[in-house]
C-alpha cells in the first residue's frame, strides 16, 4: 500500500460512503466542527486521512479525494453502538461538556472504545512512511498515540482535542481515567482549545500518574511531552468570499423577504445537541414574545438543528423536547405565515449557510459549554459589511477570542433575555466596531494560522508546512 508523510487520523472522514450513482466522489462536509476545520486545510495537501465513513460493516473503499487518500477503518454494529454511541458519545461526550447531561459508565464500551483504536493504530501504522508526522484528532481516538508509539516508534505523533477537556473533579470519575490520560501521553505534542484545558491536564497527569507536569509539558519515561492551547479556527477568506458573491448576497435578500421583511432575524445554527443550549435559547425567547418585549412581526428566530447521534437516547429525548417547544411557541405567538420561530433540521451547503449568515441581524450563540464553536466564527467571517451582533455564550471556547461579542451565560434565564434584547436593539455605531476588530481577528487566525502553529510546534517548522497554502 501507498504511504504518506503526513496522516491524519479522525473517527470521522470528511466524506461517507453515499458517492453518487455515477461513481462520483464529492468532499461531502458533514455537520461538525473538526470535519468544518480540517477539510479546508488539506484540501491541497498530499495527505492520507484515516477514519470511519458513517457506516457499519465491511469498509467500503473510497477514491482520493484531490490529494488526500482516504483510509476506511471498519465499524461492526457493536463498535458503532458500543465505541462510537457509547464510550466516546454517552461517556465521554457528556462528561468532557461539564456533564451538562449524566455520563454513562459501561464496561463493555470500554473494551469497544480499546478495540476501535487498536484498530485505527493498525491502520494508521501501514498508512504512515518511515518518519511520517500523524495528527490524531479527538476524543474518540485518546488512546490511539500510545498504541501508535508501541507500532511505530520512528513516527512524530501529534494528539490534537477539539472538546474542552474538564477540570479533575470531573475527569476523576471516569473507571479508566489512567489508560485514557497514558494513551495521550504516547503523544509528542499535545493540543488543547484552551490553555485551562492544557492546565487540567497537567494536574490531572500529576495526580493520578504521579508524572513531572507543567501546563507547557510533561515527563514520561525518557521523554518529553509538550502540552499547549491551539484555538481551532475557520477558513475566514473562503467564507468571506462566499457571503460577498453576487448571487447569495441576491439568496440572502430572497431569505429575508420570505422571512416577511423582518426588521429583526435572530439566527441560530447547531447540532441538535444538548450542549448547545437550545432549549434555554427558546425558553428565552417565548419569555421575551410572552412579555412583549419582542413581536413576531417584527421578529423572527431562524433556528437550524440538524439531527446527531440520532439514536442516543439523550438525543432522541432533546429533539422531541426541542421540537414540541417550538410547536408550542409557534402556537402561542405565532399568526398564519408569521411563525415566531422557522424551524429548519436539513444540512445546508456552504452557500446557503452563509446567505443565512447574512441574513442574520443577531447570530445566538449560546451552548453551556463547546470547545471552540466554529459557528461563531463562520458568521463573523460573513460580516463582510462589519454589521452584525454576535451574542456569544461564555462557555465556548471562541469567547476567549471574540470578547467584543455579547457575551452571555446562557445558564442564567435573565441574563440571556438581557443579551438578547441588548443585541437586538445594539447602535449600528457600537455594532460596527466590535463586528470590525472580531473580523480583523479571524483574518489573522484563521485555519491555517491553526494548522502552522500547531504543525511547526510538532514538526519543527518541518517540511509539512510548505503544502500549506498562506493565509488569505
Ligand atoms: P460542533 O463541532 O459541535 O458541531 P461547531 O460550531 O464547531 O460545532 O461546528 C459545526 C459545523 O457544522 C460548522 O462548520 C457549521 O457550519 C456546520 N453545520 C452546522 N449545522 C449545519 C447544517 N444544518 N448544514 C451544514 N452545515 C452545518
Ligand atoms: C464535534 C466533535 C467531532 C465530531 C463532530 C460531529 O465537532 O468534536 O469529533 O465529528 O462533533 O459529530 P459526529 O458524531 O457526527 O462525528
Amino acid at each position: 500500500m501507498r504511504q504518506s508523510s503526513l496522516v491524519v487520523v479522525a473517527n470521522r472522514l470528511p466524506i461517507d460512503d453515499s458517492v453518487a450513482p455515477d461513481g462520483a466522489c464529492e468532499w461531502r462536509r458533514s455537520p461538525g466542527g473538526l470535519v468544518s476545520a480540517l477539510h479546508p486545510l488539506l484540501r491541497h495537501t498530499p495527505a492520507t486521512w484515516v477514519g470511519w465513513a458513517g457506516g457499519t460493516g465491511p469498509a467500503p473503499s473510497l477514491p482520493d479525494i484531490g490529494s488526500v487518500r482516504m483510509r476506511t477503518v471498519p465499524l461492526s454494529s457493536e463498535d458503532f453502538r458500543d465505541h462510537y454511541e457509547g464510550f466516546a458519545n454517552s461517556t465521554l461526550w457528556p462528561l468532557y461538556h461539564d456533564a451538562v447531561e449524566q455520563p454513562e459508565y459501561h464496561r463493555r464500551w470500554w473494551e469497544a472504545y480499546q478495540r476501535v483504536n487498536q484498530r485505527f493504530a493498525e491502520a494508521t501504522a501501514e498508512a504512515a512512511e518511515q518518519g511520517a508526522v500523524v495528527w490524531i484528532q479527538d476524543y474518540h481516538l485518546q488512546l490511539v498515540p500510545g498504541l501508535l508509539r508501541e507500532l511505530r516508534p520512528d513516527l512524530r505523533i501529534g494528539f490534537f482535542l477539539h472538546v474542552p477537556f474538564p477540570p479533575p473533579e470531573l475527569f476523576m470519575q471516569l473507571p479508566r481515567r489512567a489508560e485514557l490520560l497514558r494513551g495521550m501521553l504516547g503523544a509528542d505534542l499535545i493540543g488543547f482549545q484552551r490553555a485551562q484545558a492544557a492546565h487540567n491536564f497537567a494536574q490531572l497527569v500529576a495526580k493520578v500518574l504521579e508524572l513531572p507536569a507543567t501546563d507547557r509539558r510533561v515527563g514520561v519515561d525518557d521523554r518529553v511531552v509538550r502540552i499547549g492551547a491551539f484555538p481551532v479556527s475557520i477558513d475566514t477568506a473562503e467564507m468571506a468570499a462566499l457571503a460577498g458573491r453576487p448571487d447569495v448576497a441576491a439568496r440572502a435578500q430572497r431569505l429575508r423577504h420570505d422571512l416577511g421583511d423582518p426588521g429583526h432575524v435572530i439566527l441560530s445554527v447547531d447540532r441538535m445537541d444538548y450542549t448547545k443550549g437550545i432549549e434555554q435559547r427558546l425558553k428565552a425567547y417565548s419569555e421575551l414574545l410572552a412579555s412583549g418585549h419582542v413581536k413576531v412581526r417584527d421578529t423572527v428566530l431562524v433556528q437550524v438543528a440538524v439531527p446527531s447521534r440520532e439514536r442516543v437516547t439523550q438525543y432522541q429525548i432533546l429533539r422531541d423536547r426541542v421540537e414540541r417547544e417550538v410547536g408550542r411557541i409557534n402556537g402561542e405567538f405565532g399568526r398564519v405565515g408569521e411563525p415566531a420561530i422557522h424551524y429548519l433540521t436539513q444540512p445546508f451547503d456552504r452557500a446557503e449557510l452563509a446567505a443565512l449568515y447574512r441574513v442574520a441581524d443577531v447570530m445566538a450563540v449560546t451552548p453551556l459549554r463547546d470547545g471552540m464553536n466554529l459557528v461563531a466564527k463562520e458568521y463573523v467571517a460573513a460580516r463582510v459589511d462589519d454589521t452584525g451582533a454576535l451574542l456569544l455564550s461564555e462557555f465556548a471556547g471562541a469567547a476567549a477570542e471574540l470578547p467584543q461579542a455579547y457575551l452571555v451565560n446562557p445558564h442564567d434565564l435573565e441574563g440571556l433575555k438581557q443579551g438578547l434584547l441588548s443585541a437586538l436593539e445594539a447602535d449600528p455605531a457600537d455594532v460596527t466596531p466590535r463586528m470590525r476588530a472580531m473580523r480583523e481577528h479571524l483574518h489573522r487566525n484563521d485555519i491555517r494560522a491553526w494548522a502552522r502553529s500547531y504543525l511547526s510546534a510538532l514538526d519543527d517548522g518541518g517540511s509539512l508546512l510548505t503544502h500549506l497554502a498562506p493565509t488569505g
